[in-house]
């Protein structure tokens, strides 16, 4: 099969596509035959500094293609071992791509449980864009978040993958949705699936041009930009709640203490999910008819372009890999 292979870690030039042996499937597990795979903020980190694991590696999160069992389109939940527990992963959690080979490749071996049917309303591009990104948003706004129908949910950074989900899950539940960015034209293009009105984080006042908006603040925010805690917390009605799922803007944050206690406010932190999470997430993908956005397809032959894409942080919503 065809693969991208990284043998060190480093920029994106180190992805070399080359023939490689077919994965032989494991006891309990199924080849998929893929025909799209996406790029996800995590494949970044992980090709910069290997992150303790070994070379060569095939990354890859997100997938979808055809069971080689059944014959049937599948699409790839990516948590390995999520093990019992509803409200976090066990020690065992890992994510598809993280030590074992990944959906940079024509094919992957997985556990049969990490197998549900594709939606049918996706494109392969579309379906292949949902696992990793869908379910981080998906689990952020109704498992950790709770959000409730008539709330307001400002989701920062509207270009991230993950965010372009947030919207279109808050404004389906019948959220009013607000948004933030560096760029005018992603907030002018989020308003068609669903943002009410957007800011620009550039803005040195942008919280205060939240807080004027909602007539002092919002219910929920979802947040992938973590250095931002303390602004972000700021847009927050008393007794709001944050989800955090990622650190696009830097890993360390300061905050009041003061402002938590006295603002009665939940910080949640929250990544991609459980089964149970992905199939209600597939449930909603499927009971709205929901498309994610994609920024643009790439092929296998041109992934240094493509993680070259998501470095310049100039997508609206996810990058994906066409494998056949
Ligand atoms: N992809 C996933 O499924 C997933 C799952 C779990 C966790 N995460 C984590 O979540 C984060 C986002 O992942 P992603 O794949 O969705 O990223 P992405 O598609 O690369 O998007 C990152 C976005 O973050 C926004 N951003 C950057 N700096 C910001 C700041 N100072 N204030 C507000 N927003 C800022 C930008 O939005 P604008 O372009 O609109 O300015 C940027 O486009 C990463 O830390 C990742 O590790 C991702």
């Amino acid at each position: 099969m065809k693969a991208a292979v990284i043998r060190s870690w480093g920029g994106p030039e180190q992805f070399s596509v080359e023939t490689v042996a077919d994965p032989e499937p494991g006891p309990g597990e199924v080849i998929v035959e893929l025909h799209a795979s996406a790029l996800n903020w995590h494949d970044v980190l992980v090709r910069q500094t290997g992150r303790g694991f070994t070379t060569p590696s095939i990354l890859g999160i997100d997938g979808a293609g055809i069971r080689q069992d059944t014959g049937e389109k599948t699409v790839i939940f990516p948590g390995l071992n999520w093990g019992k527990n509803a409200a976090a992963p066990g020690k065992d959690f890992s994510i598809l791509g993280d030590g074992t080979d990944g959906t940079y490749a024509q094919l992957v071996a997985v556990p049969v449980e990490n197998l549900f049917p594709m939606p049918k309303h996706l494109s392969w591009a579309e379906a292949a864009a949902l696992p990793c990104a869908g379910l981080t948003a998906y689990r952020a706004l109704f498992m950790r978040a709770g959000l409730r129908l008539g709330e307001t949910v400002l989701v920062i950074g509207a270009g991230s993958g993950v965010s372009t989900f947030a919207i279109m899950f808050a404004a389906a539940a019948e959220a009013r949705v607000l948004a933030t960015s560096s760029s005018q034209d992603k907030l002018d293009s989020v308003r068609a699936i669903g943002v009410d009105k957007g800011f620009l984080y550039t803005d040195p006042d942008w919280v205060q041009q939240v807080l004027e908006a909602t007539g002092g603040g919002v219910d929920v925010i979802v947040n992938g930009a973590g250095a931002n805690l303390r602004d972000a917390m700021a847009c927050l009605k008393p007794g709001g709640r944050i989800a955090v799922f990622g650190a696009s803007a830097g890993s360390t944050a300061k905050i009041d203490i003061a402002d938590l206690y006295w603002g009665q406010v939940s910080v949640l932190g929250t990544t991609l999910g459980s089964p149970d999470d992905f199939g209600h997430m597939l449930e909603m993908i499927d009971k709205y008819q929901i498309r994610p956005i994609i920024d643009s397809v790439y092929s296998l032959t041109e992934i240094v372009e493509a993680h070259r894409h998501l470095e310049s942080r100039n997508h609206l919503g996810k990058l994906v890999l066409s494998l056949r």
